[in-house]
């Protein structure tokens, strides 16, 4: 159980907070100072927050904290509070504007000020996405790392941004687990960029699947689906360069891309789940060593910009990209986040956990 504080005294120029003290520890809810946000930061009032698995890593096994305490949470939606200095002057997040934004706890390795579980947090101004009216908070909280994940996967194996094919181009494409946060994601994006988009989930999840644009859906737990995938991407008459693994099931994605990328060529997989020296391989076909954003903070920031300022915005605009998959709200306030994160780690099954603050 999460400790809690009394809501209703807490100092001038502090906010609450759900705080890691030490490794393994459970949340704490407390209140900590609010900070000010510095050049091309912006400080949110954190109204969702959407709940991935790393975060119960970082709270479990303290992946990617440098000490405590700390705080952890990438995902969250709420509204611009503040805007620090910036050399691009510009309206488009001043004071009062609502947004979901990538918090970076993982860059910051777990730093207080930068992590999504409080309801006030620094973000860089590149991580966070204007929101038309029509999304709640809740929805658009599962947006920043899954479309991240999705574009940092097609970024590491070279995935231009610019790729407009039409149905006439046959470029197939393969995303492995089309109904976790990650896979469907990659599914919309690539959906967007003009491939022809095979996928595999439960059967339950297949209709919603289709319906966020995916061709054809197969299940997973059928017997011989590679086999399956592969005759189909024949009589559709497509060739498949490029897949997304979000799941962990590289053997899979391996044979089917070996099988069906046009002769002489290298295919490229893009792995969300980490790889080990035991990962399988496969002559013909190359897998990046682990999805990840830019370790240069530079091109970094030129990646987000453009995921966040650029692609996104108008996606989300014009209603072509959805949060996705479903939403689950799992309780309310900061003092809900331990448990969250309990349920999360049991598994979720095409929906997505966001706690509203
Ligand atoms: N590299 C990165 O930066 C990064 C970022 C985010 C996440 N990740 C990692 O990416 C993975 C996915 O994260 P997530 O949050 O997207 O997961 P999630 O939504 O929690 O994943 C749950 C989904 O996985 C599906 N699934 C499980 N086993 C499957 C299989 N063998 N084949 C097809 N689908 C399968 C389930 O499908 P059904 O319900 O249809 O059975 C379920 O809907 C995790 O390992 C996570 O740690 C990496």
């Amino acid at each position: 159980m999460s400790s809690t504080v009394n809501k209703d005294n807490i100092p001038a120029g502090h906010h609450l907070a759900a705080v890691l003290t030490s490794l393994g520890s459970p949340v704490e809810v407390t209140h900590r100072p609010t900070p000010t946000p510095g050049p091309d930061e912006l400080l949110i009032e954190v109204k969702s927050i959407a709940l991935n698995p790393v975060d119960h890593y970082q709270r479990d096994f303290g992946f990617l904290i440098a000490s405590y305490p700390a705080v952890v949470g990438s995902d969250l939606a709420g509204v611009v509070v503040a805007a620090g200095p910036t050399s691009v002057p510009s309206d488009e997040l001043k004071p009062g504007t609502r947004v979901a934004a990538f918090a970076p706890c993982l860059s910051h390795k777990g730093a207080p000020d930068y992590g999504a579980f409080q309801t006030r947090v620094l973000v860089p101004a590149a991580n966070a996405v204007p929101l038309p009216e029509r999304l709640s908070f809740n929805e658009a909280s599962l947006l920043p790392m899954a479309v991240t994940t999705a574009w940092a996967g097609w970024y590491s194996i070279g995935v231009a941004r610019d790729t407009a094919y039409t149905p006439a181009d046959k470029k197939g494409i393969l995303v492995w687990g089309g109904s976790s946060s990650v896979g469907s994601a990659a599914l919309q994006t690539a959906k967007l960029m003009g491939f022809v988009v095979y996928t595999t989930a439960s059967e339950k999840h297949h209709e919603y699947l289709k319906s966020l644009g995916a061709s054809r859906v197969f299940d997973y737990k059928s017997e011989g689906v590679e086999a399956s995938i592969i005759k189909a991407a024949k009589e559709d008459g497509l060739t498949f360069q490029v897949g997304y693994d979000a799941v962990g099931q590289l053997q899979s994605c391996l044979e089917i891309l070996k099988a069906l990328k046009e002769e002489g060529t290298t295919a490229r997989v893009a792995s969300a789940v980490p790889l080990s020296d035991a990962s399988p391989t496969l002559e013909g076909v190359e897998v990046n060593s682990f999805v990840a954003s830019p370790v240069d903070e530079k091109a970094r920031t030129e990646l987000f910009h453009f995921v966040y300022r650029v692609w996104l915005k108008e996606k989300l605009e014009k209603g072509e990209f959805v949060p996705s998959p479903k939403i689950q709200v799992v309780g309310k306030g900061l003092e809900s986040v331990q448990e969250g994160l309990d349920v999360l780690k049991k598994g979720v099954s095409g929906t997505k956990l966001v706690i509203e603050l």
